[in-house]
């Protein structure tokens, strides 16, 4: 080994003989499944929910060339991740990639800022979801009392137009706990359960783009790119980068894919299918979406918290903003449910390597799952969905993904060097130009993030290394060996 103590790397062929060596019995998800799993974590919030607010306030018309940027972000990001996936086919994601490569510190750090992704994007989207689920109710003449609808503290208006505060978020909470339910029962069935799902998600961002083209008014596209307010990011091109770097979130979950490679059937031949497919196929989608909309309604009028549902009320068709609300809703849900899952294969990992209790890598006998694992995640996610404000922590969910996606391009790069004989059955063209290309563009989308998220990474990244100082690094197994 190279490096001793915090920088011990684990080598690759430790990586797959440990965790690669997967019972068949857990190899269950073929490549359908596995893309669905990817479109499953992709749309959600950042389509149904920000696309409103980066149009208005950003961007305008030409958001459509910010989600454009950020796909080719995730793109060149992408391809990384698929050679990293096909090289260590196990679960862990990034923190794998950087165990490998620039040492287990660094690796912790990382497992810790994938907390932000996947936990804390989880909780953001599920408070998305309680609004969507109360706007719905009371199109059926039901509600919730706002006090139940807010973090714990929050300012509400109550029904009676008195102003109070929250009690606490409930449907977050129980959408979190319910989600939590269904995957300590089965792997299967969830991924059964997320296809339908993704299925309706489909049909529904089909039919808004489909009936929406028939009513657009070419008026609305002009001007294309709004004239610059004079300060950075709103309108003008610093405004589409802002827009990029806040719809960015809408990409969010193609990595995800990466989790489910010790669960695929073949992921040599799955995982770049699953990752690169599920980013096409939302890309795609996304893009129309985002022109039907900006010729649909014009872009000021677009800062409402559902976008998409707005559109099609503008064009007076009551049917499709009913059916875009259940389509928003039932997409929420498998964002949640892969980023839930996602998270628990995380935490495995690192349990498996001692920088975790060893009970965050524990299967369930019968239900092959990680039950305790998942349960723990579950019921935190929920606890803080219920109680935090989500806006100010919401905002660190983009800013900690970019920061683990930059690693993930180094990774790739690193070991082209140092293991160029170990076989890919995917590669990156054009090693190291697209990957070094790939950096750029995540350091490009960072830098139209305000100062002070950058503050809070870096806060939160430190928080990491105290604990890993306090318990990974007397309990590793790697640096206890070396
Ligand atoms: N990409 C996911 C969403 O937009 C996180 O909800």
């Amino acid at each position: 080994m190279a490096q001793q103590g915090v920088f011990a790397r684990k080598p690759i062929a430790d990586i797959i003989a440990t965790q690669g060596g997967s019972r068949s019995s857990s190899r269950i998800l073929g490549p359908f499944s596995i893309i669905a799993m990817g479109i499953g974590a992709i749309i959600g919030a950042g389509i149904f929910v920000l696309t409103g607010t980066a149009a208005a306030l950003y961007a305008g018309p030409a958001l459509v060339l910010s989600f454009v940027l950020a796909a080719v972000t995730c793109a060149l990001v992408g391809l990384c991740y698929a050679e990293l996936a096909t090289l260590m086919p196990v679960q862990g994601s990034t923190y794998v990639y950087t165990y490998a490569t620039l040492g287990e510190l660094v690796a912790w750090m990382i497992g810790w800022d994938l907390i932000l992704e996947y936990s804390v994007g989880v909780a953001a989207v599920a408070s998305g979801w309680s609004a969507y689920f109360n706007r719905l109710l009371h199109q059926v003449g039901l509600g919730l009392p706002p006090q139940f609808l807010a973090a714990t503290g929050e300012a509400i208006t109550r029904a009676d137009g008195s102003p109070g505060v929250a009690i606490a978020n409930l449907p977050a909470a129980i959408i979190l706990l319910l989600i939590t339910a269904l995957l300590v029962l089965g792997t299967r069935e969830s991924a059964r359960l997320n296809n339908v799902m993704v299925a309706v998600k489909l049909v529904v961002v089909l039919s808004f783009v489909v009936v929406g083209a028939a009513y657009v008014s070419p008026a609305n596209w002009h001007p294309f790119i709004p004239a610059n307010t004079g300060e950075f990011g709103h309108f003008g091109w610093s405004g589409i980068l802002r827009g990029a770097s806040v719809v960015f979130f809408a990409y969010i979950g193609f990595d995800a894919v990466s989790n489910c490679a010790q669960e695929a059937r073949q992921p040599q031949r799955d995982m770049p299918i699953g990752i690169l497919g599920s980013l096409g196929v939302s890309t795609v989608l996304y893009i129309a979406v985002v022109i039907v909309l900006t010729g649909l309604v014009p872009y000021p009028k677009l800062n409402v918290a559902d976008p998409v549902a707005e559109g099609a009320q503008v064009i007076g068709l009551g049917w499709l903003s009913l059916l875009v609300e259940l389509g928003a809703l039932v997409g929420l849900t498998t964002v949640i449910l892969v980023l839930l899952y996602g998270q628990s294969r995380i935490f495995a990992s690192m349990a498996n390597d001692g920088l975790l209790p060893p009970m965050f890598a524990r299967i369930h006998p019968r239900l092959n799952t990680l039950w305790i694992s998942q349960l723990v995640i579950g019921v935190g996610v929920a606890a803080v969905a219920a109680t935090t404000p989500i806006d100010t922590l919401g905002q660190l969910v983009g800013a900690g993904t970019l920061f683990a996606f930059i690693l993930v391009c180094i990774a790739v790069i690193h070991l082209r060097h140092r293991e160029p004989d170990t076989p890919r059955s995917f590669r990156v063209p054009a090693v190291p130009w697209l990957p070094l290309l790939g950096i750029v563009a995540c350091l490009g989308l960072l830098s139209g993030l305000s100062a002070h998220i950058w503050l809070r990474l870096g806060i939160w990244l430190v928080i990491g290394v105290a604990i890993y100082f306090a318990y990974g690094r007397f309990n590793s197994r790697l640096v206890g060996r070396t």
